[in-house]
């Protein structure tokens, strides 16, 4: 394993499409597993294969399909759902078992009715099943974000011992604060003796809107596997967002990761999974949302104009956007009015401009916002004066 690589796994088609009204079929799921091995994830979760036989046969055709990415299906802690998981993966190339049981006491006590040393004892087991099928069985501490970190310490040192390759750090409830995140991971690289022999994951809810921070900072200290999905589709508010972290380590460079996740492809698959799952994209959302790369205020449109990157960290093209858009409304300047005239093809002197303006803004103050048609009528009017 390369130090800095930070494997991307994908859980659009799991953790994503538990969202209500996003259920997918085989062939939907196929269609976007395709796009998601082009996209350059390290591992695709495919589905939770005892869950219903649609997801079942899901998990199957999706590992007939794929060629490199490693597939994984995920499973209770229930011998009948890792042979059912391992019966599904049987033709992937490179299959994984995602396996695991909660361990803060709100699972332990509050689901299991159960104790501490019973649930090591089922972690435990739950591993060296699923080794019995695949070589590859990554471990989730469900609830982890609430467990206390001595306990999880002895759990991951546990599984790692039965077999875990990946050891899953879930902050289910999106509760933990970035720097609590950060410490747990740390904690557990600190603690757990056998640690190098596996990888640590990131899976973070987005409740309090922290879960692209909390997988930074759970990578800063120690990860080097982040679970996240197309935007930041999951249970709730979500799961980390694929299109964020993935930026935020190409645009942090100083910080040494990197992922194998072609950036360019990031907008188009947004809204292939917008389309495909019939739910919207926030317009205000990072790197895919519509206004992601649109600038409407005067300060910022003349800065714009004058060089990109005073208000761009990120060129559109590199995440494979719609170029950069100057949106008039009232709140615009004299420059962005002259560029989007220039656009439509006038070339007014700057008094003409001068004058559309004040009508500009008439316009403006009436509507949300000024488009080409608007514009045409302006300048149709300041040609007549002129006239
Ligand atoms: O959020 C979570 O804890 C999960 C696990 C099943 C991995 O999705
Ligand atoms: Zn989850």
């Amino acid at each position: 394993m390369s130090d800095n690589k930070v494997y991307i796994f994908d859980t659009t088609l799991r953790d994503g499409e538990q969202v209500p009204g996003c259920k997918l079929n085989t062939k939907e799921k196929l269609e976007l597993a395709a796009v998601l091995e082009e996209l350059g994830v390290d591992i695709i979760e495919a589905g939770f294969p005892i869950s219903s036989p649609g997801d079942f046969e899901s998990v199957h055709e999706i590992s007939k399909l794929i060629k490199n990415t490693t597939v994984c299906g995920l499973t209770r802690a229930v011998q009948k759902d890792i042979e059912v998981a391992a019966e599904a993966l049987k033709p992937a190339k490179r299959p994984r078992i995602h396996t695991g049981i909660g361990t803060s006491d709100h699972h332990i006590k509050g689901k299991f009715n159960s104790n501490q040393e019973d649930i090591l004892v089922r972690a435990i087991q739950c591993v060296k099943w699923a080794r019995n099928f695949v070589d590859d069985v990554e471990f989730y501490a469900e609830d982890a974000g609430r467990t206390d970190n001595e306990y999880l310490a002895r759990v991951v040192e546990a599984v790692i011992k039965a077999g875990a390759t990946v050891v899953n750090i879930p902050d289910t409830t999106g509760y933990c604060l970035p720097n609590q995140y950060g410490a747990k991971m740390a904690y557990l690289r600190n603690n757990v003796p056998n640690i190098d022999k596996a990888i640590l994951s990131c899976h973070c809810h987005n409740d309090l809107g922290l879960a692209t921070a909390n997988s930074i900072e759970g990578v800063i200290n120690g990860a080097r596997q982040i679970e996240c999905t197309i935007n930041g589709l999951g249970e709730r508010a979500g799961n980390t967002s694929l299109e964020e972290v993935v930026m935020v380590l190409k645009q942090h460079k100083d910080m040494g990761y990197y992922t194998n996740v072609n950036a360019k492809q990031l907008n188009p698959i947004s809204r292939l999974v917008s389309d495909i799952m019939r739910m919207p994209v926030q317009p205000n959302k990072a790197i895919v949302g519509a206004n992601a790369f649109s600038h409407s205020s005067g300060i910022h449109q003349d800065g714009f104009l004058k060089s990109a990157i005073t208000y761009e960290i990120i060129n559109p093209v590199e995440v494979g956007a719609d170029t950069s858009k100057i949106v008039l409304t009232a709140r615009s300047g004299r420059s962005a009015l002259a560029f989007r005239l220039k656009n439509l093809g006038y070339d007014f002197k700057r008094d003409e401009v001068d004058i559309i303006y004040a009508q500009f803004l008439q316009v403006a103050d009436s509507k949300k916002e000024v488009r080409d048609e608007d514009l045409h009528q302006l300048a149709k009017q300041v040609t007549v004066i002129a006239q």
